[in-house]
Protein backbone atom coordinates (compact mmCIF):
# COMPACT_ATOMS: atom_id res chain seq x y z
CA UNK A 1 0.00 0.00 0.00
CA UNK A 2 1.24 3.42 -1.24
CA UNK A 3 0.56 7.34 -0.06
CA UNK A 4 0.02 9.10 -2.64
CA UNK A 5 2.66 12.27 -2.92
CA UNK A 6 0.82 15.33 -2.59
CA UNK A 7 0.83 18.05 -5.52
CA UNK A 8 -0.67 21.77 -6.08
CA UNK A 9 -3.21 22.33 -8.09
CA UNK A 10 -1.83 23.09 -12.04
CA UNK A 11 -3.10 24.41 -15.17
CA UNK A 12 -3.31 21.92 -18.25
CA UNK A 13 -0.40 21.58 -20.76
CA UNK A 14 2.10 24.32 -18.51
CA UNK A 15 1.83 22.02 -15.37
CA UNK A 16 3.14 24.18 -12.40
CA UNK A 17 5.48 25.85 -14.36
CA UNK A 18 3.36 29.01 -13.46
CA UNK A 19 4.02 28.28 -9.91
CA UNK A 20 7.48 28.70 -10.15
CA UNK A 21 8.66 31.97 -9.39
CA UNK A 22 11.06 33.34 -12.50
CA UNK A 23 13.16 35.74 -10.90
CA UNK A 24 13.68 33.30 -7.67
CA UNK A 25 12.93 29.96 -8.36
CA UNK A 26 13.71 28.44 -4.75
CA UNK A 27 11.48 30.64 -3.18
CA UNK A 28 8.71 28.91 -4.66
CA UNK A 29 10.48 25.46 -3.48
CA UNK A 30 10.39 26.47 -0.13
CA UNK A 31 7.19 27.67 -0.63
CA UNK A 32 5.78 24.48 -1.79
CA UNK A 33 7.61 22.72 1.58
CA UNK A 34 5.89 24.92 3.66
CA UNK A 35 2.19 23.78 2.38
CA UNK A 36 2.82 20.16 1.05
CA UNK A 37 5.51 19.29 3.67
CA UNK A 38 8.53 17.09 3.04
CA UNK A 39 7.81 16.05 -0.20
CA UNK A 40 5.69 16.97 -3.53
CA UNK A 41 5.46 16.47 -6.65
CA UNK A 42 5.34 18.72 -9.73
CA UNK A 43 4.52 18.48 -13.30
CA UNK A 44 6.78 20.78 -15.57
CA UNK A 45 5.28 21.29 -18.93
CA UNK A 46 4.34 17.47 -18.70
CA UNK A 47 7.73 16.17 -17.06
CA UNK A 48 6.98 14.78 -13.35
CA UNK A 49 9.64 15.66 -10.75
CA UNK A 50 9.71 15.03 -7.18
CA UNK A 51 10.69 17.03 -4.70
CA UNK A 52 12.09 15.87 -1.67
CA UNK A 53 12.57 18.59 1.56
CA UNK A 54 14.10 16.73 5.00
CA UNK A 55 17.01 15.48 6.10
CA UNK A 56 15.03 11.83 6.49
CA UNK A 57 14.72 11.63 2.42
CA UNK A 58 17.73 13.09 1.28
CA UNK A 59 19.87 10.92 3.38
CA UNK A 60 17.69 8.09 1.62
CA UNK A 61 18.16 9.47 -2.07
CA UNK A 62 21.75 9.68 -1.61
CA UNK A 63 22.34 6.17 -1.44
CA UNK A 64 23.89 5.73 -4.64
CA UNK A 65 23.45 1.88 -5.03
CA UNK A 66 19.78 3.28 -5.63
CA UNK A 67 19.96 6.63 -6.77
CA UNK A 68 22.56 8.55 -9.30
CA UNK A 69 22.59 11.99 -10.22
CA UNK A 70 20.92 13.32 -13.43
CA UNK A 71 21.21 16.97 -14.26
CA UNK A 72 18.42 18.94 -13.90
CA UNK A 73 16.53 20.95 -16.35
CA UNK A 74 17.95 24.43 -16.28
CA UNK A 75 21.72 22.24 -15.25
CA UNK A 76 20.84 20.29 -18.16
CA UNK A 77 21.01 23.61 -20.47
CA UNK A 78 23.89 24.58 -19.36
CA UNK A 79 25.38 21.70 -21.48
CA UNK A 80 25.06 24.45 -24.26
CA UNK A 81 27.92 26.02 -23.77
CA UNK A 82 30.07 23.17 -21.43
CA UNK A 83 29.20 19.77 -22.88
CA UNK A 84 30.31 17.23 -21.26
CA UNK A 85 32.14 18.98 -18.64
CA UNK A 86 32.18 17.09 -15.40
CA UNK A 87 29.92 19.14 -13.65
CA UNK A 88 26.89 18.48 -16.75
CA UNK A 89 28.14 15.25 -17.90
CA UNK A 90 25.54 12.34 -17.42
CA UNK A 91 27.03 9.24 -15.22
CA UNK A 92 27.22 6.67 -18.49
CA UNK A 93 29.12 9.29 -20.28
CA UNK A 94 32.77 7.68 -20.56
CA UNK A 95 34.29 11.33 -20.46
CA UNK A 96 33.27 11.97 -17.33
CA UNK A 97 35.10 8.80 -16.15
CA UNK A 98 37.98 9.62 -17.80
CA UNK A 99 38.07 13.82 -16.42
CA UNK A 100 37.01 12.34 -13.20
CA UNK A 101 40.01 10.16 -12.85
CA UNK A 102 42.49 12.59 -13.88
CA UNK A 103 41.44 15.06 -12.17
CA UNK A 104 40.56 14.41 -8.96
CA UNK A 105 44.36 14.40 -7.64
CA UNK A 106 44.72 17.67 -8.72
CA UNK A 107 42.02 18.76 -6.57
CA UNK A 108 43.02 17.02 -3.31
CA UNK A 109 43.72 19.16 -0.05
CA UNK A 110 47.16 18.26 -0.37
CA UNK A 111 47.54 20.10 -3.67
CA UNK A 112 44.97 22.81 -2.83
CA UNK A 113 47.71 23.85 -0.03
CA UNK A 114 50.40 24.31 -2.86
CA UNK A 115 48.26 26.95 -4.58
CA UNK A 116 48.08 28.55 -1.29
CA UNK A 117 50.83 31.54 -2.23
CA UNK A 118 48.90 32.03 -5.85
CA UNK A 119 45.34 32.45 -3.66
CA UNK A 120 46.93 35.33 -1.64
CA UNK A 121 48.82 36.93 -4.52
CA UNK A 122 44.38 37.42 -6.08
CA UNK A 123 43.22 37.88 -2.18
CA UNK A 124 45.77 40.78 -1.76
CA UNK A 125 44.45 42.42 -5.11
CA UNK A 126 40.97 42.67 -3.19
CA UNK A 127 42.54 44.06 0.22
CA UNK A 128 44.29 46.44 -1.72
CA UNK A 129 41.30 47.99 -3.74
CA UNK A 130 38.85 48.23 -0.74
CA UNK A 131 42.18 49.86 0.94
CA UNK A 132 42.19 52.23 -1.99
CA UNK A 133 38.60 53.35 -2.31
CA UNK A 134 38.19 54.08 1.52
CA UNK A 135 35.49 53.84 3.78
CA UNK A 136 32.72 55.81 2.29
CA UNK A 137 33.09 53.63 -0.96
CA UNK A 138 29.87 51.90 -1.17
CA UNK A 139 30.85 48.34 -2.03
CA UNK A 140 29.08 45.32 -3.66
CA UNK A 141 30.51 42.50 -2.15
CA UNK A 142 28.86 40.20 -4.62
CA UNK A 143 31.20 41.56 -7.19
CA UNK A 144 34.10 42.23 -6.01
CA UNK A 145 33.83 37.98 -4.78
CA UNK A 146 33.20 36.91 -7.84
CA UNK A 147 36.22 38.94 -9.10
CA UNK A 148 38.09 37.23 -6.48
CA UNK A 149 36.51 34.06 -7.26
CA UNK A 150 36.73 34.10 -10.90
CA UNK A 151 40.63 35.33 -10.40
CA UNK A 152 41.56 32.90 -8.38
CA UNK A 153 40.45 30.06 -10.23
CA UNK A 154 41.69 31.10 -14.20
CA UNK A 155 44.96 32.41 -12.08
CA UNK A 156 45.48 29.49 -9.74
CA UNK A 157 44.29 26.81 -12.21
CA UNK A 158 45.76 28.07 -14.93
CA UNK A 159 48.30 30.39 -13.96
CA UNK A 160 45.82 32.87 -16.70
CA UNK A 161 45.26 36.16 -15.44
CA UNK A 162 41.84 37.90 -16.40
CA UNK A 163 42.36 41.19 -14.40
CA UNK A 164 39.28 41.37 -13.07
CA UNK A 165 40.02 44.04 -10.61
CA UNK A 166 41.35 46.39 -13.07
CA UNK A 167 37.71 46.15 -15.40
CA UNK A 168 34.97 48.79 -14.51
CA UNK A 169 32.12 47.31 -13.06
CA UNK A 170 31.63 43.21 -14.21
CA UNK A 171 34.31 41.17 -16.38
CA UNK A 172 32.46 40.70 -19.94
CA UNK A 173 33.12 37.14 -19.08
CA UNK A 174 31.54 37.46 -15.88
CA UNK A 175 28.60 39.14 -17.41
CA UNK A 176 28.04 36.76 -20.55
CA UNK A 177 28.52 33.65 -17.85
CA UNK A 178 25.42 35.44 -15.47
CA UNK A 179 23.44 36.43 -18.49
CA UNK A 180 23.59 32.84 -20.42
CA UNK A 181 23.00 30.99 -17.03
CA UNK A 182 20.03 32.88 -16.22
CA UNK A 183 18.56 31.92 -19.74
CA UNK A 184 19.55 28.55 -19.18
CA UNK A 185 16.85 28.39 -15.88
CA UNK A 186 14.66 30.36 -18.41
CA UNK A 187 14.69 27.59 -20.71
CA UNK A 188 13.56 25.03 -18.33
CA UNK A 189 10.94 26.66 -17.88
CA UNK A 190 10.03 27.37 -20.98
CA UNK A 191 7.98 25.31 -23.84
CA UNK A 192 10.37 23.94 -26.43
CA UNK A 193 8.04 25.03 -29.05
CA UNK A 194 8.11 28.57 -27.94
CA UNK A 195 11.71 28.20 -27.81
CA UNK A 196 12.40 28.76 -32.02
CA UNK A 197 10.57 32.45 -32.32
CA UNK A 198 12.62 34.30 -29.66
CA UNK A 199 14.95 34.89 -32.04
CA UNK A 200 16.39 38.11 -30.05
CA UNK A 201 17.04 35.99 -26.77
CA UNK A 202 18.73 33.09 -28.66
CA UNK A 203 21.20 35.30 -30.29
CA UNK A 204 22.16 36.68 -27.37
CA UNK A 205 22.65 33.81 -25.73
CA UNK A 206 24.46 31.96 -28.82
CA UNK A 207 26.81 35.27 -28.72
CA UNK A 208 27.02 34.92 -24.53
CA UNK A 209 28.60 31.20 -25.39
CA UNK A 210 31.10 32.72 -27.91
CA UNK A 211 32.32 35.30 -25.65
CA UNK A 212 32.93 32.73 -22.62
CA UNK A 213 34.46 30.31 -25.83
CA UNK A 214 36.51 32.76 -26.34
CA UNK A 215 38.47 33.29 -23.11
CA UNK A 216 38.73 29.28 -22.84
CA UNK A 217 40.34 29.23 -26.49
CA UNK A 218 42.45 31.75 -25.24
CA UNK A 219 43.37 30.02 -22.13
CA UNK A 220 44.24 26.65 -23.98
CA UNK A 221 46.24 28.71 -27.28
CA UNK A 222 48.53 30.30 -25.20
CA UNK A 223 49.30 27.25 -22.94
CA UNK A 224 50.19 25.24 -26.50
CA UNK A 225 51.97 28.24 -27.93
CA UNK A 226 54.21 28.99 -24.24
CA UNK A 227 54.42 25.29 -22.55
CA UNK A 228 55.36 25.55 -19.15
CA UNK A 229 56.64 22.91 -15.91
CA UNK A 230 54.04 24.57 -13.70
CA UNK A 231 52.19 21.70 -12.02
CA UNK A 232 48.85 24.04 -12.49
CA UNK A 233 45.44 21.81 -13.34
CA UNK A 234 45.49 23.09 -16.88
CA UNK A 235 48.79 21.23 -17.62
CA UNK A 236 47.54 18.14 -16.00
CA UNK A 237 44.50 17.85 -18.16
CA UNK A 238 46.95 18.56 -21.68
CA UNK A 239 49.26 16.14 -20.07
CA UNK A 240 47.91 13.53 -18.01
CA UNK A 241 46.57 10.08 -18.36
CA UNK A 242 43.93 8.27 -17.14
CA UNK A 243 45.38 5.41 -15.16
CA UNK A 244 42.51 3.20 -16.06
CA UNK A 245 42.58 3.05 -19.62
CA UNK A 246 45.61 5.35 -20.58
CA UNK A 247 43.99 7.70 -22.46
CA UNK A 248 44.46 11.36 -22.68
CA UNK A 249 41.49 14.40 -22.30
CA UNK A 250 41.07 15.56 -26.05
CA UNK A 251 41.11 19.37 -26.81
CA UNK A 252 37.62 19.74 -26.93
CA UNK A 253 37.04 17.84 -23.33
CA UNK A 254 39.90 20.04 -21.55
CA UNK A 255 37.75 23.13 -23.18
CA UNK A 256 34.35 21.76 -21.50
CA UNK A 257 36.38 21.41 -18.21
CA UNK A 258 37.78 24.66 -18.35
CA UNK A 259 34.97 26.46 -18.95
CA UNK A 260 33.25 24.14 -16.21
CA UNK A 261 35.49 25.37 -13.67
CA UNK A 262 34.74 28.73 -14.60
CA UNK A 263 31.49 28.57 -14.09
CA UNK A 264 31.44 26.10 -11.18
CA UNK A 265 34.18 27.73 -9.79
CA UNK A 266 33.35 30.93 -8.92
CA UNK A 267 29.50 31.70 -8.61
CA UNK A 268 29.24 29.41 -6.19
CA UNK A 269 32.72 30.49 -3.77
CA UNK A 270 31.46 34.28 -4.41
CA UNK A 271 28.20 33.60 -3.51
CA UNK A 272 29.64 31.99 -0.17
CA UNK A 273 31.96 34.65 0.66
CA UNK A 274 28.58 37.38 0.10
CA UNK A 275 26.37 35.15 2.53
CA UNK A 276 29.49 35.05 5.27
CA UNK A 277 29.45 38.79 5.06
CA UNK A 278 25.86 39.10 4.91
CA UNK A 279 25.28 36.91 7.83
CA UNK A 280 28.44 38.07 9.94
CA UNK A 281 27.06 41.67 9.36
CA UNK A 282 23.49 41.05 11.01
CA UNK A 283 24.94 39.14 13.56
CA UNK A 284 27.31 41.42 15.24
CA UNK A 285 28.31 38.80 18.28
CA UNK A 286 29.18 35.84 15.63
CA UNK A 287 31.34 39.12 14.14
CA UNK A 288 33.21 40.06 17.16
CA UNK A 289 34.14 36.28 17.85
CA UNK A 290 35.60 35.85 14.37
CA UNK A 291 37.69 38.68 14.86
CA UNK A 292 38.47 37.66 18.25
CA UNK A 293 39.66 34.06 16.81
CA UNK A 294 41.62 35.95 14.00
CA UNK A 295 43.18 38.65 16.38
CA UNK A 296 44.36 35.78 18.89
CA UNK A 297 45.18 32.72 16.15
CA UNK A 298 47.01 35.10 13.74
CA UNK A 299 47.46 38.87 15.00
CA UNK A 300 49.04 41.29 12.71
CA UNK A 301 51.12 38.44 10.84
CA UNK A 302 50.66 37.16 7.68
CA UNK A 303 48.57 33.99 7.76
CA UNK A 304 50.42 30.88 6.76
CA UNK A 305 48.92 27.75 4.92
CA UNK A 306 49.52 25.64 8.13
CA UNK A 307 46.85 27.86 9.58
CA UNK A 308 44.43 26.31 7.11
CA UNK A 309 41.80 24.49 8.64
CA UNK A 310 43.16 25.70 12.33
CA UNK A 311 40.74 28.53 13.13
CA UNK A 312 37.26 26.71 14.79
CA UNK A 313 35.34 29.51 14.73
CA UNK A 314 35.69 30.64 11.11
CA UNK A 315 35.07 27.10 9.77
CA UNK A 316 31.95 26.99 11.83
CA UNK A 317 30.73 30.41 10.49
CA UNK A 318 31.67 29.06 6.53
CA UNK A 319 29.34 26.09 7.69
CA UNK A 320 26.46 27.84 9.25
CA UNK A 321 26.53 30.22 6.07
CA UNK A 322 26.35 27.22 3.70
CA UNK A 323 23.88 25.80 5.98
CA UNK A 324 21.46 29.30 4.73
CA UNK A 325 22.58 29.81 2.05
CA UNK A 326 23.67 27.08 -0.09
CA UNK A 327 24.41 28.65 -3.40
CA UNK A 328 23.76 25.37 -5.17
CA UNK A 329 20.19 25.08 -3.65
CA UNK A 330 18.93 22.04 -4.96
CA UNK A 331 20.65 19.11 -7.11
CA UNK A 332 18.91 16.09 -9.19
CA UNK A 333 18.99 12.78 -8.86
CA UNK A 334 16.47 9.75 -10.17
CA UNK A 335 16.31 6.01 -9.26
CA UNK A 336 17.91 2.69 -11.33
CA UNK A 337 14.48 1.36 -10.77
CA UNK A 338 11.30 1.82 -9.52
CA UNK A 339 11.09 2.46 -5.98
CA UNK A 340 9.70 3.31 -2.47
CA UNK A 341 10.42 6.24 -0.42
CA UNK A 342 9.96 5.92 3.16
CA UNK A 343 9.01 2.76 2.18
CA UNK A 344 5.47 4.46 1.46
CA UNK A 345 6.05 6.89 -2.01
CA UNK A 346 6.01 5.09 -4.70
CA UNK A 347 8.94 6.61 -7.38
CA UNK A 348 9.30 5.42 -10.64
CA UNK A 349 12.81 4.61 -11.88
CA UNK A 350 14.63 7.90 -14.04
CA UNK A 351 12.09 10.48 -12.33
CA UNK A 352 14.07 13.16 -11.58
CA UNK A 353 13.95 13.92 -7.80
CA UNK A 354 14.58 17.26 -6.97
CA UNK A 355 16.98 17.62 -3.64
CA UNK A 356 16.06 20.52 -1.99
CA UNK A 357 19.29 21.14 -0.06
CA UNK A 358 18.11 24.29 0.70
CA UNK A 359 15.01 23.05 2.98
CA UNK A 360 17.03 20.17 3.84
CA UNK A 361 19.14 23.03 5.71
CA UNK A 362 16.17 24.17 7.73
CA UNK A 363 14.63 20.84 8.87
CA UNK A 364 13.66 21.56 12.30
CA UNK A 365 13.84 18.19 13.38
CA UNK A 366 17.38 18.58 12.80
CA UNK A 367 17.74 22.49 13.48
CA UNK A 368 15.27 22.83 15.53
CA UNK A 369 12.76 26.15 16.02
CA UNK A 370 15.77 28.08 15.84
CA UNK A 371 16.39 26.98 12.21
CA UNK A 372 16.19 29.75 10.28
CA UNK A 373 18.60 31.31 12.64
CA UNK A 374 22.52 32.22 12.03
CA UNK A 375 24.74 30.58 14.79
CA UNK A 376 27.66 29.14 14.06
CA UNK A 377 27.64 27.42 17.56
CA UNK A 378 25.88 24.78 16.03
CA UNK A 379 28.60 24.10 14.10
CA UNK A 380 31.64 23.78 15.86
CA UNK A 381 33.69 20.63 15.63
CA UNK A 382 31.84 18.02 17.59
CA UNK A 383 28.62 19.43 17.16
CA UNK A 384 28.89 19.10 13.51
CA UNK A 385 29.84 15.27 12.81
CA UNK A 386 27.00 15.07 15.19
CA UNK A 387 24.56 15.91 13.07
CA UNK A 388 22.33 13.25 11.73
CA UNK A 389 23.43 12.12 8.13
CA UNK A 390 22.98 14.36 5.27
CA UNK A 391 21.80 17.00 7.54
CA UNK A 392 24.49 18.87 5.61
CA UNK A 393 24.73 18.80 2.62
CA UNK A 394 26.16 22.16 0.32
CA UNK A 395 28.91 20.39 -2.14
CA UNK A 396 26.55 17.54 -3.53
CA UNK A 397 26.81 13.71 -2.92
CA UNK A 398 28.97 10.76 -3.53
CA UNK A 399 31.02 10.45 -6.57
CA UNK A 400 29.46 13.76 -8.20
CA UNK A 401 29.89 15.64 -5.13
CA UNK A 402 31.92 19.03 -5.77
CA UNK A 403 35.32 18.63 -7.12
CA UNK A 404 36.81 22.01 -5.93
CA UNK A 405 35.34 21.93 -2.23
CA UNK A 406 38.76 22.28 -0.73
CA UNK A 407 39.69 24.85 -2.86
CA UNK A 408 36.51 26.69 -2.30
CA UNK A 409 37.28 26.00 1.30
CA UNK A 410 40.84 27.39 1.76
CA UNK A 411 40.45 30.31 -0.75
CA UNK A 412 37.40 31.53 1.75
CA UNK A 413 39.26 31.35 4.83
CA UNK A 414 42.30 33.05 3.65
CA UNK A 415 40.19 36.06 2.39
CA UNK A 416 38.38 35.72 5.56
CA UNK A 417 41.28 36.19 7.92
CA UNK A 418 42.57 38.46 5.49
CA UNK A 419 39.36 40.70 5.52
CA UNK A 420 39.01 40.47 9.41
CA UNK A 421 43.06 41.45 9.85
CA UNK A 422 42.40 44.31 8.01
CA UNK A 423 39.02 46.01 7.90
CA UNK A 424 35.65 46.26 10.07
CA UNK A 425 32.67 46.36 7.86
CA UNK A 426 29.08 47.86 8.52
CA UNK A 427 26.41 47.18 5.74
CA UNK A 428 25.36 50.53 3.74
CA UNK A 429 22.06 50.57 4.33
CA UNK A 430 21.69 49.07 7.92
CA UNK A 431 17.82 47.85 7.58
CA UNK A 432 18.68 45.69 4.38
CA UNK A 433 17.08 42.08 4.45
CA UNK A 434 18.09 39.45 2.85
CA UNK A 435 16.46 38.87 -0.32
CA UNK A 436 18.14 36.83 -3.34
CA UNK A 437 19.09 36.66 -6.64
CA UNK A 438 18.69 33.29 -8.18
CA UNK A 439 21.00 32.29 -11.48
CA UNK A 440 22.35 28.58 -11.44
CA UNK A 441 23.30 29.73 -8.17
CA UNK A 442 21.90 32.09 -5.22
CA UNK A 443 23.26 35.01 -3.25
CA UNK A 444 22.49 38.02 -1.69
CA UNK A 445 20.94 40.67 -4.03
CA UNK A 446 21.32 43.96 -3.94
CA UNK A 447 23.44 43.84 -0.76
CA UNK A 448 26.58 46.83 -0.14
CA UNK A 449 28.88 47.29 2.51
CA UNK A 450 31.64 49.95 3.73
CA UNK A 451 34.74 48.15 4.65
CA UNK A 452 36.67 50.62 7.51
CA UNK A 453 40.56 50.29 7.34
CA UNK A 454 40.91 48.48 11.32
CA UNK A 455 43.25 51.16 13.01
CA UNK A 456 43.29 48.92 16.34
CA UNK A 457 45.10 46.57 15.00
CA UNK A 458 46.73 43.49 17.91
C1 LIG B 1 29.87 19.85 -8.23
C2 LIG B 1 28.70 23.13 -4.85
C3 LIG B 1 33.00 25.32 -5.52
C4 LIG B 1 33.73 22.54 -9.42
C5 LIG B 1 29.21 20.54 -7.23
C6 LIG B 1 27.94 20.13 -6.66
C7 LIG B 1 27.61 21.05 -5.73
C8 LIG B 1 28.67 22.04 -5.70
C9 LIG B 1 26.35 21.07 -4.89
C10 LIG B 1 27.12 18.90 -7.06
C11 LIG B 1 26.12 19.30 -8.11
C12 LIG B 1 25.15 18.21 -8.51
O1 LIG B 1 25.03 17.19 -7.84
O2 LIG B 1 24.50 18.42 -9.54
C13 LIG B 1 29.78 23.99 -4.73
C14 LIG B 1 29.89 25.04 -3.74
C15 LIG B 1 31.09 25.65 -3.92
C16 LIG B 1 31.75 24.99 -5.04
C17 LIG B 1 28.82 25.37 -2.70
C18 LIG B 1 31.73 26.79 -3.17
C19 LIG B 1 31.35 27.21 -2.01
C20 LIG B 1 33.60 24.75 -6.62
C21 LIG B 1 34.89 25.10 -7.16
C22 LIG B 1 35.06 24.32 -8.28
C23 LIG B 1 33.92 23.47 -8.42
C24 LIG B 1 35.83 26.14 -6.57
C25 LIG B 1 36.24 24.26 -9.25
C26 LIG B 1 37.41 24.59 -9.00
C27 LIG B 1 32.75 21.58 -9.42
C28 LIG B 1 32.66 20.51 -10.41
C29 LIG B 1 31.56 19.73 -10.07
C30 LIG B 1 30.98 20.33 -8.87
C31 LIG B 1 33.60 20.31 -11.60
C32 LIG B 1 31.06 18.48 -10.78
C33 LIG B 1 31.75 17.27 -10.19
C34 LIG B 1 31.35 15.96 -10.89
O3 LIG B 1 30.15 15.74 -11.08
O4 LIG B 1 32.24 15.20 -11.21
N1 LIG B 1 29.64 21.69 -6.62
N2 LIG B 1 30.92 24.00 -5.50
N3 LIG B 1 33.04 23.75 -7.40
N4 LIG B 1 31.74 21.44 -8.51
FE1 LIG B 1 31.39 22.66 -6.94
Amino acid sequence: MTTPIPSPPSVPFLGHVTIIDREVAIYSYNLLAKQYGEIYTLNMLGSKVVVVCSQELLHEVSDEKRFRKIPRAALDQVRNAVGDGLFTAHGEEPNWHIAHRILMPAFSTMNTRNMFDDMVDVISQLVQKWERFGPRHRIDPSQDFTALTFEAITFCAMSYRMNSFYVEGMHPFARAMADFLIESGNRALRPGIVQPFLRGTNSKYEEDVKVMSKYVDDIYDQRKANPTEKKDILNLMMNGKDPVSGEGMSEQLIKNNLLTFLIAGHETTSGMLTFIMYYLLKNPEAMRKLREEVDTMIGSRLMTVDDVNKLPYLIAVMREALRLGPPAPMRGTAAFEDTTLKGKYAVQKDVPIYCGIYMVHRDPKVYGEDADEFRPERMLDGKFEALPPDAWQPFGFGVRACIGRPFAWQEAQITLVYLMQRFTFVMHDPTYDLHLKQTLTIKPHDFYIHAIPRTDKP
